[in-house]
């Protein structure tokens, strides 16, 4: 049933709009709140005792939980959900012997509709309600997960993945891959909640002239984002070292295609040298961390300290199938063991923050979504501080930060009571 033009939710609220580090007031909490929500947008948020008079004429429902904005998933690979936790290879033997394979059967449109629903499905289980996602070289693969997304009202970026230097049967030309790009760009444009990313794999995947095109793309096209990989895995990085031996770094590759500034979306960053930290923070572009799957990968740990010290634009990721969780929670939990292995603290709320307004603020859609603010669109997520019986004892009479804390260690798809899209459930635990 549609839900009526104004209603409210009443509950506990939580959250964090800006990095708490900047902004000591970033942390948002209403122990018991109301959420007003008219056509899909939050138009009031705050303490219930303050909100109750002026809105009692509008319906409430009440939600147990702790009710946060929806997660923000900043880089994903939707073709891999079926090749997650594939054993024994670091990234580059990984991606030859089990993801090319796999993505060679999205040429079939049939087979990616059907892995487009399970991905989308799978997000929403674990309150992802916003993501930057991979899809593969065909054009098709993209108007699938598009198609998808748009019959559940989700806010998803997307590109087809540019690698004319590919695999055999998973190579574009740099040609089908700008007219392709061109024509998915006006077909998706302006539809639904959808975003374009122009999307080279990375830079061992696409010869120069399919890198420059991606640049030229990027002018064309103002609002679209750029979406790749960068400095993830040491051979990975060794082998772009010899392949441009005249570019100063991995990022000053890309930069030299214009593919660097605000837009730039880079997953990983593992090991960044100090010229690529400076340039990153000079030119606004950001790293969406994956610690699940840099774990996964043998990859390394992403260095929280240094993209604090240079001022990088950082958002959470969980990089399946590389990352072997859809949970943001759990991914947050991992993060905050990745910090800690390079001497560095991922404070709760920070995560949280991260997992949504960080992220949001990275995919540039956080004046729509990321922190219950009036005005966003009102996709948030209700969080079972009891989902398990051991979470129900860690949590029973803890503060909020703890709560928060045990839920980012311990939590996972179970702790997801409900996912709410537009303030419409889609998601319900039961
Ligand atoms: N680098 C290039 N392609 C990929 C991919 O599919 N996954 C990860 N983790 N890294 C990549
Ligand atoms: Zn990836």
């Amino acid at each position: 049933m549609a839900a009526p033009a104004i209603h409210a939710f009443r509950g506990e609220l939580l959250s964090v709009a800006h990095d708490p580090r900047d902004d000591p007031d970033a942390v948002r909490h209403e122990a018991d709140g109301l959420l007003v929500i008219e056509a899909g947008l939050v138009v009031a948020r705050g303490a219930y005792a303050d909100l109750a008079e002026r809105f009692a004429a509008v319906p409430v429902v009440n939600l147990p939980g702790l009710i946060v904005p929806g997660f923000v998933d900043a880089h994903v690979h939707y073709p891999q959900l079926d090749r997650i936790a594939a054993y024994g290879e670091q990234l580059l033997d990984w991606l030859e012997r089990h993801i090319f394979p796999a993505e060679q059967a999205f040429a079939d449109r049939a087979h990616a509709d059907l892995v487009a629903d399970a991905f989308l499905d799978e997000l929403l289980r674990n309150g992802t309600t916003s993501a930057l996602v991979f899809a593969t070289v065909h054009e098709q693969s993209v108007d699938a997960l598009f198609t998808a997304a748009l019959a559940r009202r989700m806010r998803i970026i997307s590109g087809k993945v540019l690698m004319d230097r590919g695999p055999a049967g998973l190579a574009d030309t740099p040609q089908s891959g700008d007219d392709e790009t061109g024509a998915l760009i006006a077909r998706w444009r302006g539809r639904g909640r959808l975003g374009y990313a122009v999307t080279p794999r990375f830079a061992l995947t696409s010869s120069d002239d399919q890198l420059h095109r991606a640049g030229a793309l990027l002018k064309r096209h103002g609002e679209v984002l750029l979406h790749t990989h960068l400095a993830e895995n040491p051979r990975e990085i060794a082998a772009v070292a010899a392949r441009f031996p005249d570019c100063a770094d991995y990022l000053d590759v890309y930069d030299r295609f214009g593919l660097v500034g605000a837009r730039s979306v880079f997953a990983h960053g593992v090991h960044l040298p100090d010229r690529s930290a400076m340039r990153l923070a000079q030119s606004g572009a950001g790293i969406a961390v994956c610690p699940g799957s840099n774990l996964f990968l043998g990859s390394g740990f992403f260095d929280f300290g240094q993209a604090e010290a240079f001022g990088i634009r950082t958002g959470l990721a969980t990089d399946v199938g590389a990352g072997t969780t859809f949970s943001m929670l759990h991914t947050a939990g991992l993060a905050y063991q990745a910090a800690l292995a390079r001497g560095h603290r991922l404070d709760p709320f920070r995560a949280l923050y991260l997992a949504t307004a960080g992220s949001a603020g990275l995919l540039h859609i956080a004046d729509r979504v990321g922190a219950l603010e009036p005005g966003q669109e009102a996709d948030f997520v209700v969080l079972d501080g009891a989902a398990t019986p051991l979470l129900a004892r860690r949590t029973a009479g803890a503060s909020l930060a703890d709560r928060l804390f045990a839920l980012q260690i311990l939590g996972d798809d179970r702790a997801i009571r409900q996912t709410w899209l537009m303030g419409e459930c889609a998601w319900d635990r039961a």
